[in-house]
């Protein structure tokens, strides 16, 4: 086979098909950038050896698999070409003219285009037919997902053939139709996109983001770390398309985007994108110093406690006895803090106005249970002083939670990310364009999410996810927070998305 252009996801695909046992003519014709991308699979080879993961000898072994070349008469003899080469038409049409002058005409051509139409390449192809997708994803040798996507032009069998490939490959493949941002980005980059709004617009502060999806939701990266990873550039592209095929506001770029890759600041691979990667010591001076370190040693000694009368409260009024602070639910009670356990869909600001210290009250909202390592969102109202807020946070950190700080508004900030990104989910499997299954397989493999979208759905309840949309969507009015109608239905119905089964919720 054959791999056309070697930048990170090029030189990766290059590394699987060889770990494979698969040889692979690795095409660049930059003598430079060739060197470059070979460098990039030296790296990652050398690297899974220091980790123990590959041995000296296997690692010749692979290497010995790719022959490095600089003309498309070397990939003559292929049976398979993946072009990964800049998102850009032009230039992928004239790969593929190339591919299609030099190699068999049973050779399969594939793309790895994340955001352009595999139809417009392959109709400007001379055997439209063998024309597919082949979508990986970064890091390519991690990550287990190959997005095989059909056109209405691809032969039968062409995709089933990808398909049993990518399974040689070790990957799970999930067959699609050619859409703008296939399954795993059309959900992805969206959700990206609001997470850096939310960063522009000051909803919250950078860490705070990326805490919120990793100890909040769980996932594996936070989105604006995530962003840095994929390119700001290629985020910015992929965003353009999906506007231009939806149209909707959701999948408008935010100016941020923009003005970061205007800026040159595209992530991980430019040293610097929303986070500082060139000079180790300087990263660390500006990735952590505006987020601030919060000590236990600032909580509080007296608190407060106002509740719903639930187990989260009794469960933090023990919490917070054991840690030695002396707890009081009397609201007249003079103490350092008035701490509201704040309910997901309810704001806070009514329960600080009734205990008659607004300025000292802060709500805190739990992502899971009273236990040490739950995200605690420290809900800051339009009253609430800065040393309160700061208080809530020192007095979270003490009592084992992470804390970040979110205002007092629907959703709080883990919700703020996940309920839209959720009901994303719902509308593509509502538009017929995947069903559950696929979408959550997509996800938990190509993006390393431990649970996929339904399966989160399924796990909070239809009717929580819908209730949290409706409190967003009626504060802000924007039509991506409407919730879509299959939510409604699931959640009224009481069914779970996955695999059929009855929800109790
Ligand atoms: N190349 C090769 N291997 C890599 C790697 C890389 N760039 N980065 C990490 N790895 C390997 C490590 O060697 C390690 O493997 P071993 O356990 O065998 O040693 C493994 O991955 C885990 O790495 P780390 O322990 O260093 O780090 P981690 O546990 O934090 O995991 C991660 C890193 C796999 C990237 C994880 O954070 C993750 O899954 N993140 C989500 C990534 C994601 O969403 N990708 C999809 C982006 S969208 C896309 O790509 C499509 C598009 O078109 C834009």
């Amino acid at each position: 086979m054959a791999v056309v252009g070697l930048g990170t996801m090029g030189a990766g695909i290059a590394e699987v098909f060889a770990r494979a046992g698969i040889g692979v003519v690795a095409l660049e014709i930059d003598p430079e950038a060739l060197s470059r991308g070979v460098g990039i699979l030296d790296a990652s080879l050398s690297r899974a050896v220091s980790r123990g993961r590959l041995t000296a000898g296997q690692q010749a072994e692979i290497r010995s698999r790719v022959r490095p070349a600089a003309g498309f008469s070397e990939a003559a003899a292929v049976d398979l070409a993946i072009e990964v080469v800049p998102e850009r038409m032009a230039i992928k049409r004239q790969i593929f003219a190339e591919l299609d002058r030099v190699c068999s005409p049973d050779a399969i051509l594939a793309t790895n285009t994340s955001s352009l139409s595999v139809t417009a390449i392959a109709a400007a192809s001379k055997h439209p037919g063998r024309v597919i997708g082949m979508h990986f994803f970064n890091p390519a040798p991690v990550m287990r997902l190959v997005e095989v996507v059909s056109t209405v032009l691809t032969n039968d069998g062409v995709p089933d053939i990808a398909a049993d490939l990518a399974r040689r490959l070790g990957k799970t493949p999930v067959q699609v139709s050619d859409r703008a941002g296939f399954v795993a980005n059309a959900l992805l980059l969206p959700y990206l996109n609001h997470a850096l709004h939310l960063l522009s617009t000051r909803y919250a502060s950078r860490a705070d983001i990326d805490l919120a999806a990793t100890a909040g939701i769980g996932l594996p990266m936070g989105p604006l770390a995530l962003l840095d990873l994929i390119g700001l550039d290629t985020a910015l592209s992929i965003m353009e398309v999906l506007h231009g095929e939806f149209g909707l506001p959701r999948y408008s770029p935010t100016p941020l985007l923009r003005r970061l890759t205007d800026a040159g600041r595209t992530g991980r691979k430019a040293g610097r994108g929303i986070y500082d990667y060139a000079d180790s010591a300087l990263a660390d001076k500006n990735n952590n110093n505006q987020d601030g370190n919060v000590l236990a040693s600032a909580a509080p000694d007296t608190v407060t406690l106002i509740g719903a009368g639930d187990t989260v409260e009794t469960d933090l009024a023990t919490a917070m006895a054991a840690a030695g602070i002396n707890v009081t639910r009397n609201a007249a009670h003079p103490t350092d803090l008035i701490l509201i356990a704040a309910e997901a869909g309810r704001p806070v600001l009514p329960s600080s106005l009734a205990a008659g210290r607004p300025e000292q009250a802060v709500g805190l909202h739990l992502a899971g249970t009273v236990a040490p390592g739950t995200l605690a969102e420290v809900v800051q109202t339009s009253l609430s002083s800065t040393e309160t807020v700061l208080a809530g946070a020192a007095l979270a950190v003490k009592l084992g939670f992470v804390p970040v700080r979110a205002p007092d508004r629907p959703g709080f900030l883990a919700g703020t990310l996940l309920y839209p990104h959720l009901a994303d989910a719902v509308r593509m499997c509502q538009d017929g364009y995947a069903d559950p299954a696929a979408i959550d397989t997509a996800m938990t493999l190509g993006c390393g999410y431990p649970r996929g979208p339904f399966e989160l759905i399924d796990a909070a309840g239809a009717a929580a996810v819908l209730t949290g949309l409706e409190a967003m969507h009626e504060a802000y009015g924007y039509p991506e927070f409407a919730p879509p109608p299959l939510l409604a239905e699931h959640a009224a119905a009481g069914i779970a998305f996955s695999a059929g089964s009855r929800s109790a919720r």
